[in-house]
């Protein structure tokens, strides 16, 4: 694989090609990632004929509408490999996403397809202010997760040195970070903040580390949460994006200039917000579920993939490709108290609106009867708080949910420390209804 130590800062042709050029280019992988879908995926074949559309019913970018969806569910009935467009002997890598029931989603990658998926990983860590010569600290997961190896290859790719320490092991981690002194971490944002828990208890101040960019993501994280990790971390926090049956991390990615939300890599996914409900294509700008198509994907082409993410799309700022908005959760997280739509991400900002409280938080949710009910259970900084000043805290937050979300809630203050910390993704809500 070739490096870039030589061409630090540069960017790739694409990032800066002018719109028309973007679409050009897109428009033509596209009518390859269709015709290989059709000619190689039988799963394909019979959704685009059950549909009545052929591959060169693609003449422009907008004709992409006509083509079905693919969902989860149908990558679940070819399980393990039926969706795979290349023979098995082509197929260098698989990696699977674990999934909380059934069986889980797999996904290959050919040899040409992982020195893709590095370009972009590169391309992210270079916009994210990474550069070779770095030394970059991976706590995502390695292993059948793409986050681990997604970011380790990518990141050799662009020239730095990688430190492939992946998940778990929370007191060696931050030996490591203060012995190996990264520059960067690329981690879940709730990892970060267990790890910046125990460099407490080890006694480390990580503003005095040469630690100086944090890429977060693989599950969602609010503005909220960057101003804490940036203040508490002395770094700058960018937002990565990006899904298994996809690819894996850098699809998406936020670049340090602006920080206002990932830039898609759209000369290898090409994004749609479709209407949820109905699948009608919607606008930019408006809210909906995201949607890609692979451009390039040679193992496991994707056509119109539902991702269940909400967000919507915006103009390119730092690039003339577009961005997403943060994504406020999937539709599968969105919990429906009592008729009111809610995201985590949402209790989340309220509980680091409060200077008392850890931002860790756990969301059980049950039934009384018929109603929906909704227990929230926060963390104090400082202990020996007495049970009126608790109670004053549990007041506050309760009155901040109920006047910007709209749902009543119970809350419980816990003693610091006492809720679960995350290795890797994390998990907020307990649904017992
Ligand atoms: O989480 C890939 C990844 C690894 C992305 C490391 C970024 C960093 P999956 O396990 O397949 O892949 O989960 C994908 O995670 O559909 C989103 O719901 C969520 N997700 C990923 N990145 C973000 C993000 C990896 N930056 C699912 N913000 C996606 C919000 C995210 N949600």
């Amino acid at each position: 694989m070739t490096t870039n130590r030589s061409t630090r800062g540069s960017l790739d042709a694409m990032e800066v090609a002018s719109i028309d050029q973007l679409r050009a280019h897109q428009l033509e992988r596209m009518r390859w990632s269709l015709v290989h879908a059709y000619n190689n995926v039988p799963h394909y074949k019979k959704a685009f004929d059950a549909k009545g559309v052929h591959p060169f019913d693609l003449k422009s970018l907008d004709d992409l509408a006509k083509f079905p969806f693919t969902t989860k569910h149908d990558l679940r009935d070819n399980y393990p490999f039926n969706m795979f467009a290349v023979p098995m002997s082509d197929v260098v890598r698989v990696h699977a996403s674990s999934g909380t029931t059934g069986k889980p989603t797999v996904v290959g990658y050919t040899h040409s397809d992982i020195d893709d998926w590095a370009t972009v990983v590169a391309r992210s860590i270079r916009a994210a202010g990474g550069h070779a010569g770095d030394k970059v600290h991976i706590a995502y997961g390695y292993g059948l997760f793409t986050g681990g190896l997604g970011a380790h290859y990518g990141a050799e790719k662009l020239g730095c040195t990688v430190i492939p320490m992946s998940g778990g092991q929370t007191e060696k981690q931050v030996q490591l970070i203060r012995d190996f002194d990264p520059d960067i971490i690329m981690v879940t944002p709730s990892y970060m903040l267990n790890l910046a828990d125990e460099m407490d208890r080890q006694g480390l101040d990580p503003r005095e580390l040469a630690l100086r960019i944090g890429i977060f993501g693989a599950e969602p994280w609010t503005g909220q949460m960057r101003n804490e990790l940036e203040q508490r971390l002395g770094i700058d926090a960018v937002d990565i994006y990006g899904l298994s049956e996809v690819m894996g991390p850098g699809v998406a990615q936020e670049c340090i200039e602006t920080k206002d939300g990932p830039t898609i890599w759209e000369d290898f996914f090409y994004p749609e917000i479709i209407d949820p409900n109905t699948g009608e294509v919607l606008p930019d700008g408006e809210y909906g579920e995201l949607v890609f198509t692979s451009l390039t994907k040679e193992a496991m082409p994707v056509v119109r993939y539902r991702t269940r993410d909400l967000t919507r799309l915006l103009p390119g700022t730092a690039r003339p490709m577009r961005r997403i908005d943060k994504i406020t959760g999937r539709s599968d997280d969105m919990l429906i108290i009592r008729g009111v739509n809610v995201f985590p991400t949402q209790i989340e900002e309220q509980v680091l609106k409060m200077n008392t409280l850890t931002p860790h938080y756990e969301l059980t949710v049950y039934k009384d009867g018929n109603l929906d009910k909704v227990d929230v259970s926060v963390e104090l900084k400082e202990a020996g708080l007495s049970d009126s000043a608790k109670s004053d805290v549990a007041a506050e937050l309760q009155h901040h949910i109920k006047s910007f979300i709209g749902i009543s809630t119970k809350i419980k203050v816990n003693d610091p420390g006492t809720l679960a910390r995350s290795e890797g993704k994390a998990k907020h809500v307990t649904d017992l209804r």
